[in-house]
């Protein structure tokens, strides 16, 4: 069995292909064959050894996967053999065969293939966290997003247009702005070529109601700008590289919010909401209501590649790595 390791931090060009051993199961824990994995911008974090989780080299990367369970510990009675899953990790899924503890496994159902799951976890979990249980959307406020076209942006789109929200969409080319109609935005904004600041008055007079960050830098210090009476503006990132100020005296003035979500933390001190959190997710999808866009799906051995086409903002969606 292969999986890539990190054994020095740096770029994606790190990555090495390593062959092991069949490892020990314990008995809370599940084995799954991983047939897809989810890439994530956090994954060119981890490697570089700049994410809040920091683990020593040897390790491999991975947030997330979709498998079958091959082998179940003896204390587990919730799986079966042959089940189709996704499971999410702090790290590790970058390979083609790994332990998983049971809580951090949920099942998929049939009507989801195994490339559609792998995209699911990371980026619809954390845009359902932020909407729902941070954001509390409701019907017919008004939604800016931030990094629109990009995994968790995409996701987010389609998750805030589920709960009848007015999105407003914003990415960095003509090109993703129109992914992001096509996925349930009302208005975009492409924040390259115009004042985004400007444009979000233009539509949305009185502010915004929720604000998803994932890229930070002036867009999000625009949008902070931006907030309606009560309004709430949600960190999730910084793709850009830029943490935005945030100004007190605006928080003041709206009688508005900042808040913080680590959603990756959620899945291990709360698994359980999480896995409510993809109960609802799945229903939505069975309904049709989300489309998870796979932009690119790249061999495991490739990661490398994947990890660079993600960093060169040329991907929308998710980008996938096959274990097949
Ligand atoms: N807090 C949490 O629990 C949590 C969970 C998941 C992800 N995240 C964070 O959320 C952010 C988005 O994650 P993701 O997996 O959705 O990433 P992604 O698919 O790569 O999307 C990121 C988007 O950010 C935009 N961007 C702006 N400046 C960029 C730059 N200098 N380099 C790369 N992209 C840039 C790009 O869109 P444009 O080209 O259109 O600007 C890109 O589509 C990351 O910062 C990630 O660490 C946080």
């Amino acid at each position: 069995m292969k999986r890539l390791v990190v054994n020095k931090y740096g770029g994606p060009e790190v990555l090495q292909l390593e062959n092991f051993d069949k490892l020990k199961i314990e008995e809370s824990k599940l084995r799954i064959k991983v047939k897809n994995i989810g890439v994530n911008f956090a994954d060119s974090l981890i490697i570089k050894g700049r994410y809040q989780e920091r683990p020593r080299p040897p390790f491999s990367p991975g947030l997330e996967l979709s498998g079958e369970i091959i082998e179940i510990g003896k204390k587990i009675s919730n799986f079966q053999i042959g089940e189709r899953v996704i499971g999410i990790a702090k790290y590790g899924t970058y390979t083609e065969e790994i332990i998983m503890p049971a809580e951090n496994v949920y099942k998929i159902p049939d009507e989801m293939d195994y490339v559609t799951a792998a995209s699911f976890p990371v980026a619809y979990g954390t845009a359902h966290g932020a909407i729902s249980w941070k954001g509390k959307l409701k019907k017919k406020q008004t939604c800016l997003i931030l990094g629109a076209a990009g995994g968790v942006g995409l996701a987010a789109v389609e998750v805030a247009n589920a709960f009848g929200a007015k999105v407003i969409a914003a990415a960095g080319s003509d090109n993703k702005c129109e992914i992001c109609i096509e996925h349930g935005a009302a208005y975009s904004i492409n924040y390259n070529t115009s004042k985004i600041r400007h444009q979000i008055k233009e539509i949305a007079p009185n502010g915004v109601d929720l604000v998803l960050d994932m890229v930070g830098g002036e867009p999000a210090e625009d949008a902070l700008k931006n907030l309606a009476w009560e309004g709430k503006y949600i960190s999730v990132g910084f793709a850009s590289g830029i943490i935005p100020k945030i100004s007190a005296n605006r928080l003041l003035l709206k009688s508005s919010y900042a808040i913080g979500l680590y959603w990756g933390q959620y899945a291990f001190i709360n698994p359980t909401l999480i896995g409510q959190s993809f109960d609802d997710l799945i229903q939505l999808y069975l309904q049709k209501k989300l489309k998870p866009l796979v932009g690119k799906v790249f061999k495991l051995e490739e990661a490398a590649f994947a990890l660079d086409y993600l960093l060169s903002r040329k991907n929308t969606g998710k980008i996938i790595l096959n274990c097949n």
